[in-house]
């Protein structure tokens, strides 16, 4: 990331998260309410555990804003963690006091037992920790709160340019919509729309009634099992121009940019662009979206100078660059690690096996982690959009943008 740089900090149950913003340009709007929205988005969703009901997120933006406008200098975010209030004794940076290094392992919450799908064995042997809090408070997803107020920022830089990302829930733990339901590359821009509206209702983000239903069920009888369930979540990105992104090197590929910005959410264990994997199972003349042209287009849609596909097999993208359709992929989450059924481990301190114990935990976050998908879709966007509009203000990067726009409708 070149442009949009940005770093989040802090534990699941510290004082707070941060995160710092650098490459903002001057005169943008910015309220902590665009940041607040998709915060109280991520919170959402049927099947999360019960942390989600002790913090209520906000943001407050500490720098790089004044009077509701960026100054284009580094931008400072901060989320409290209500509930730091009940963990400020065991998570406090300052030195252990002789009363709690008396105590008993239970007491001052050590954490010996590794769980199986965490980040707990691998990050305690690689860091020296004998005590696994010290991984598990960092690794843990609550960290995407920091991610997601980034993403809200870059989603606002992003919307003054009439780019919109939406995303919905496609499946989980297998029930819900079949690989040819909803597919993007039919369906005008308002129905699209009409969709996602639904998905924004929808408990499990999911716009097709049938769907939901299925969904519901199937999360249901996962968590009466003790069980815990993932899924298939897509984010589109609507109003792109043509050419973000290059071919000319493999790490500015727009595609490449994408994959490794949702991979790097947690528990997402496979990334796919338009048709994905499923290209790989049809002949070329099924995939391949043919180019037609039409002039009138050009006047009225300039970001792509008149020529279209009628159909998106691509997602988007082609040879590294956007190709003007809607940006479409999907990620696949694998089911929540943490079951109220114990899975098998072993004790760090004694090597002696044991089943670990069932901690507060969701059950399913796949509607959470499409939020976060968009988040990690609009900072990659910002990012490659500034990189080819890249100005120090608002209103450069607009100039800038409108002589691309012009000759590309007059190419
Ligand atoms: C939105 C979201 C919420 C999550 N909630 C939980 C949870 O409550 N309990 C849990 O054990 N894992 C949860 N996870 C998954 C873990 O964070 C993740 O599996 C773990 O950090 C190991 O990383 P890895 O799956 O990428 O290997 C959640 C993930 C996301 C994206």
């Amino acid at each position: 990331m070149s442009r949009f740089r940005y770093l989040t900090s802090g534990e699941s149950h510290g004082q707070v998260l941060t995160c710092t913003i650098d490459g903002l340009p001057s005169n943008m709007s910015l309220t902590v309410q665009d940041i607040d929205r998709d915060l109280a988005r991520r919170q959402k969703g049927y099947g999360r555990g019960g942390r989600m009901k002790i913090e209520t997120d906000r943001a407050q933006i500490l720098s790089g804003v004044r009077k509701g406008r960026t100054l284009g200098s580094p931008l400072t975010l901060v989320i409290e963690n209500k509930d730091w209030e009940n963990w400020k004794d065991v998570m406090s940076p300052g030195p252990l006091s002789v009363a709690r290094r008396d105590m008993p392992a239970d007491k001052s919450r050590t954490v010996t037992r590794p769980r199986p799908g965490h980040a707990d064995l691998a990050g305690a042997l690689k860091y020296g920790h004998r005590d696994l809090r010290n991984v598990l408070e960092r690794s843990s997803a609550r960290e995407t709160a920091a991610r997601v107020a980034a993403g809200a920022v870059a989603k606002t830089f992003l919307s003054a340019f009439d780019i919109t990302i939406m995303s919905y829930v496609r499946e989980i733990g297998g029930a819900g919509l079949k690989a040819s339901e909803l597919a993007m590359d039919s369906m005008s821009f308002k129905s699209l729309q009409s969709k996602f509206k639904k998905a924004e209702l929808s408990e499990v983000r999911c716009p097709d009634e049938k769907a939901e239903a299925k969904i519901i069920r199937k999360i249901k009888g996962a968590m009466n099992k003790g069980d815990t369930l993932g899924g298939i979540f897509e984010v589109v990105a609507f109003g792109i121009p043509v050419g973000l992104g290059s071919y000319s090197q493999w790490d500015r590929k727009l595609e490449a940019k994408l994959a490794y910005g949702i991979m790097g959410i947690q528990a997402i264990k496979g990334v796919e662009i338009g048709l994905g994997f499923e290209m790989a199972r049809k002949p070329g003349s099924e995939v391949m979206d043919e180019i037609y042209y039409r002039k009138d287009l050009a006047q009225r849609a300039p970001s792509s100078g008149g020529f279209y596909r009628k159909t998106n097999n691509a997602g988007g993208i082609e040879g590294g660059m956007s190709n003007g359709a809607p940006i479409v992929l999907r990620a696949a989450m694998k089911p929540i690690p943490t079951l109220r059924s114990p899975l098998a481990s072993v004790d760090i301190d004694t090597k002696k096996k044991f089943k670990a114990a069932y901690e507060r935990s969701d059950a399913c976050a796949v509607p959470a982690a499409s939020i976060i998908g968009e988040a990690v879709t609009a900072i990659t966007l910002a990012d490659s959009f500034l990189e080819k509009f890249g100005g120090d203000s608002m209103e450069e990067i607009t100039r800038n943008y409108r002589g691309y726009l012009e000759q590309i409708q007059n190419f």
